[in-house]
């Protein structure tokens, strides 16, 4: 009873805080985007549907083909080039990129400086990872990915350096943050070309031996590249680019306790390895869908919708983007009715709750909940765990000893999340974004079941507040037939790393 008061007490401070010390919590506070400067309990809004989804019951029939894995859809991964891969005689010189966002978009700036150095025939150095303002993690590329086996894999299409020679070890994040430097290309446009680089960028190779490229997220083209560029950068992206070893270690072993829940025993700190290794009974595996929710203060802030927090949520969500975007993204002009019914809002977890109950998921499937800070807390999540009682995460899993390596490290965290993604039955994404592009195309890639959510159809039905559960879940099942992971075909301007047919893929 104490404690508890005691804890009441301490959490009363927090919520003071900046209050009695408004400096703390002053603008540009990135860092931590859920500070506690208003206090909102969630609460369900769709009472009438959570009712009804709690009592659902999904024949075995219809359980069974939920989970089918995918049927063979005639596409193989396909990335090698037709022609025999080829180290140019001679480099023209070394490329350095400087990678902003998360864990992501760090991923498919990678692929685009692979395919960036084989146009110009160019040596690249190991991509710089700035820190992002949001995320805070000051992870570098060999912290995350395995660079003995990037190297190694794509040794026969380009070469790569760890680091720059000596004579070039000038050439730093800082030496360009405080001039105006001639070896810096600051001017890539947005999907450039493959001959704006012969244009722009090996002019620079040539005079300096040198050119780095910033900023460089998104700034190499998905239309009109020859056919074994496109090739290389989808080796890059499904092949050469592995995570280091114990994020890959602690992955299989929160996918093994998914997969075999009773043999969950006592969890030590340095025993996973060991533990999954063991030889097991395929037969007894259970089977897992991994949800992907981002619903951190900053998304909800973004998308400018209303999350039935009360007006002490709305202001304060509209505060948030002033401070944090100043201006930039303003107040939408459209209302939450109108966001909504053109899915432009997240879903909540209590959404993503009642479309999977919808899809037919009884309350004994096994969710794995890959999400970073879920705006509102526990309080947000409790519905979604009311009707998926069996909801695990990194924490629910692993010890915190075996967490300590990745505590804090927002890509790590992510990264583990990725590889947990990518191993379980079934994906699905609270919204879209660039972590469900990536795993959507990685599980295209291996044939793997990811629904995507359809926004539009999902904003319009928890709209109409009358809806009766047997029409939502009509509309839920017919709107989602087709969105469970048939291969779409990329299209002009859409990303290859979300859509990896037909480049990455061949028919057969
Ligand atoms: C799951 O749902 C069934 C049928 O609605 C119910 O009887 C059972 O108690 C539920 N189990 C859990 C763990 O909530
Ligand atoms: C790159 O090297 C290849 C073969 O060595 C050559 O055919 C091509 O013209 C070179 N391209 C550039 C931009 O130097
Ligand atoms: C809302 O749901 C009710 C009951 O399911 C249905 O009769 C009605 O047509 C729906 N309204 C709209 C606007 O879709």
């Amino acid at each position: 009873m104490e404690l508890q008061q005691r804890g009441a007490l301490a959490g009363l401070l927090v919520l003071l805080l900046p209050l009695l010390l408004p400096g703390l919590f002053s603008p540009l506070s990135h860092a931590s985007p859920s500070t506690f400067s208003e206090w909102n309990v969630p609460k369900p809004r769709h009472l009438s549907l959570l009712r009804s989804a709690l009592q659902r019951e999904t024949s075995h029939e219809k359980l069974s083909d939920l989970w089918a894995p995918l049927a063979d859809q005639g596409w193989r991964p396909c990335v090698e080039s037709t022609n025999a891969p080829s180290l140019p005689e001679k480099s023209e010189g070394y490329l350095q990129v400087f990678l902003d966002g998360g864990l992501n978009q760090q991923r498919m700036g990678i692929c685009d400086a692979v395919a960036v150095a084989k146009i110009l025939n160019a040596t690249l150095v190991i991509p710089h990872f700035e820190v992002n303002p949001v995320w805070q993690d000051s992870s570098s590329f060999v912290d995350i990915f395995d660079v003995d086996h990037f190297i190694n894999v794509l040794k026969d299409d380009i070469s790569i350096v760890k680091e720059l020679p000596d004579e070039f070890s000038w050439s730093t994040r800082e030496y360009y943050a405080t001039a105006i430097r001639a070896t810096r290309i600051k001017t890539a446009p947005v999907h450039a070309s493959a001959n704006w680089y012969l244009d722009n960028v090996l002019p620079v190779l040539q005079s300096y031996g040198i050119a780095a490229i910033s900023p460089f997220s998104h700034r190499l083209t998905f239309d009109n590249l020859p056919m074994d560029i496109q090739r290389l950068r989808c080796k890059v992206n499904f092949q050469a680019l592995v995570f280091v070893p114990h994020i890959r270690a602690l992955g299989d072993a929160l996918v093994s306790r998914l997969r075999y829940p009773s043999r969950r025993t006592e969890v030590l700190s340095t025993n996973y390895l060991r533990e999954t290794t063991d030889v097991i009974d395929e037969n007894k595996a259970s089977k897992f869908v991994v949800i992907h929710l981002r619903f951190d203060k900053d998304m909800a802030a973004h998308s400018a919708c209303d999350f039935g927090g009360g007006k002490a949520e709305k202001l304060a969500l509209a505060k948030y983007r002033q401070v944090i975007w100043q201006g930039r993204v303003l107040n939408s002009q459209f209302t939450d009715e109108e966001l909504r019914s053109q899915g432009r809002c997240p879903l909540t977890p209590e959404e993503i709750g009642l479309l999977l109950a919808a899809l037919g998921f009884d309350n004994s499937t096994r969710l794995y909940l890959a999400s970073h800070k879920v705006y509102g807390g526990e309080a947000r999540i409790s519905t979604l765990r009311k009707l998926f009682p069996l909801m695990e995460d990194k924490k629910s899993l692993a010890s915190s000893d075996e967490r300590a390596q990745i505590k804090k490290k927002a890509s790590l965290l992510a990264a583990v999340d990725y590889y947990v993604g990518l191993h379980s039955d079934i994906f699905i994404s609270a919204s879209p974004g660039n972590m469900h592009n990536a795993l959507l195309g990685h599980r295209t890639y291996k044939n793997l079941k990811t629904i995507r959510p359809n926004m539009v159809l999902l904003g319009q039905l928890f709209l109409n507040k009358s809806i009766s559960w047997s029409d939502f879940q009509q509309a839920v099942l017919e709107g989602h037939e087709n969105r469970q992971g048939q291969i779409r075909l990329r299209k002009a301007k859409q990303s290859l790393y979300t859509y990896p047919a037909p480049h990455c893929m061949c028919q057969a």
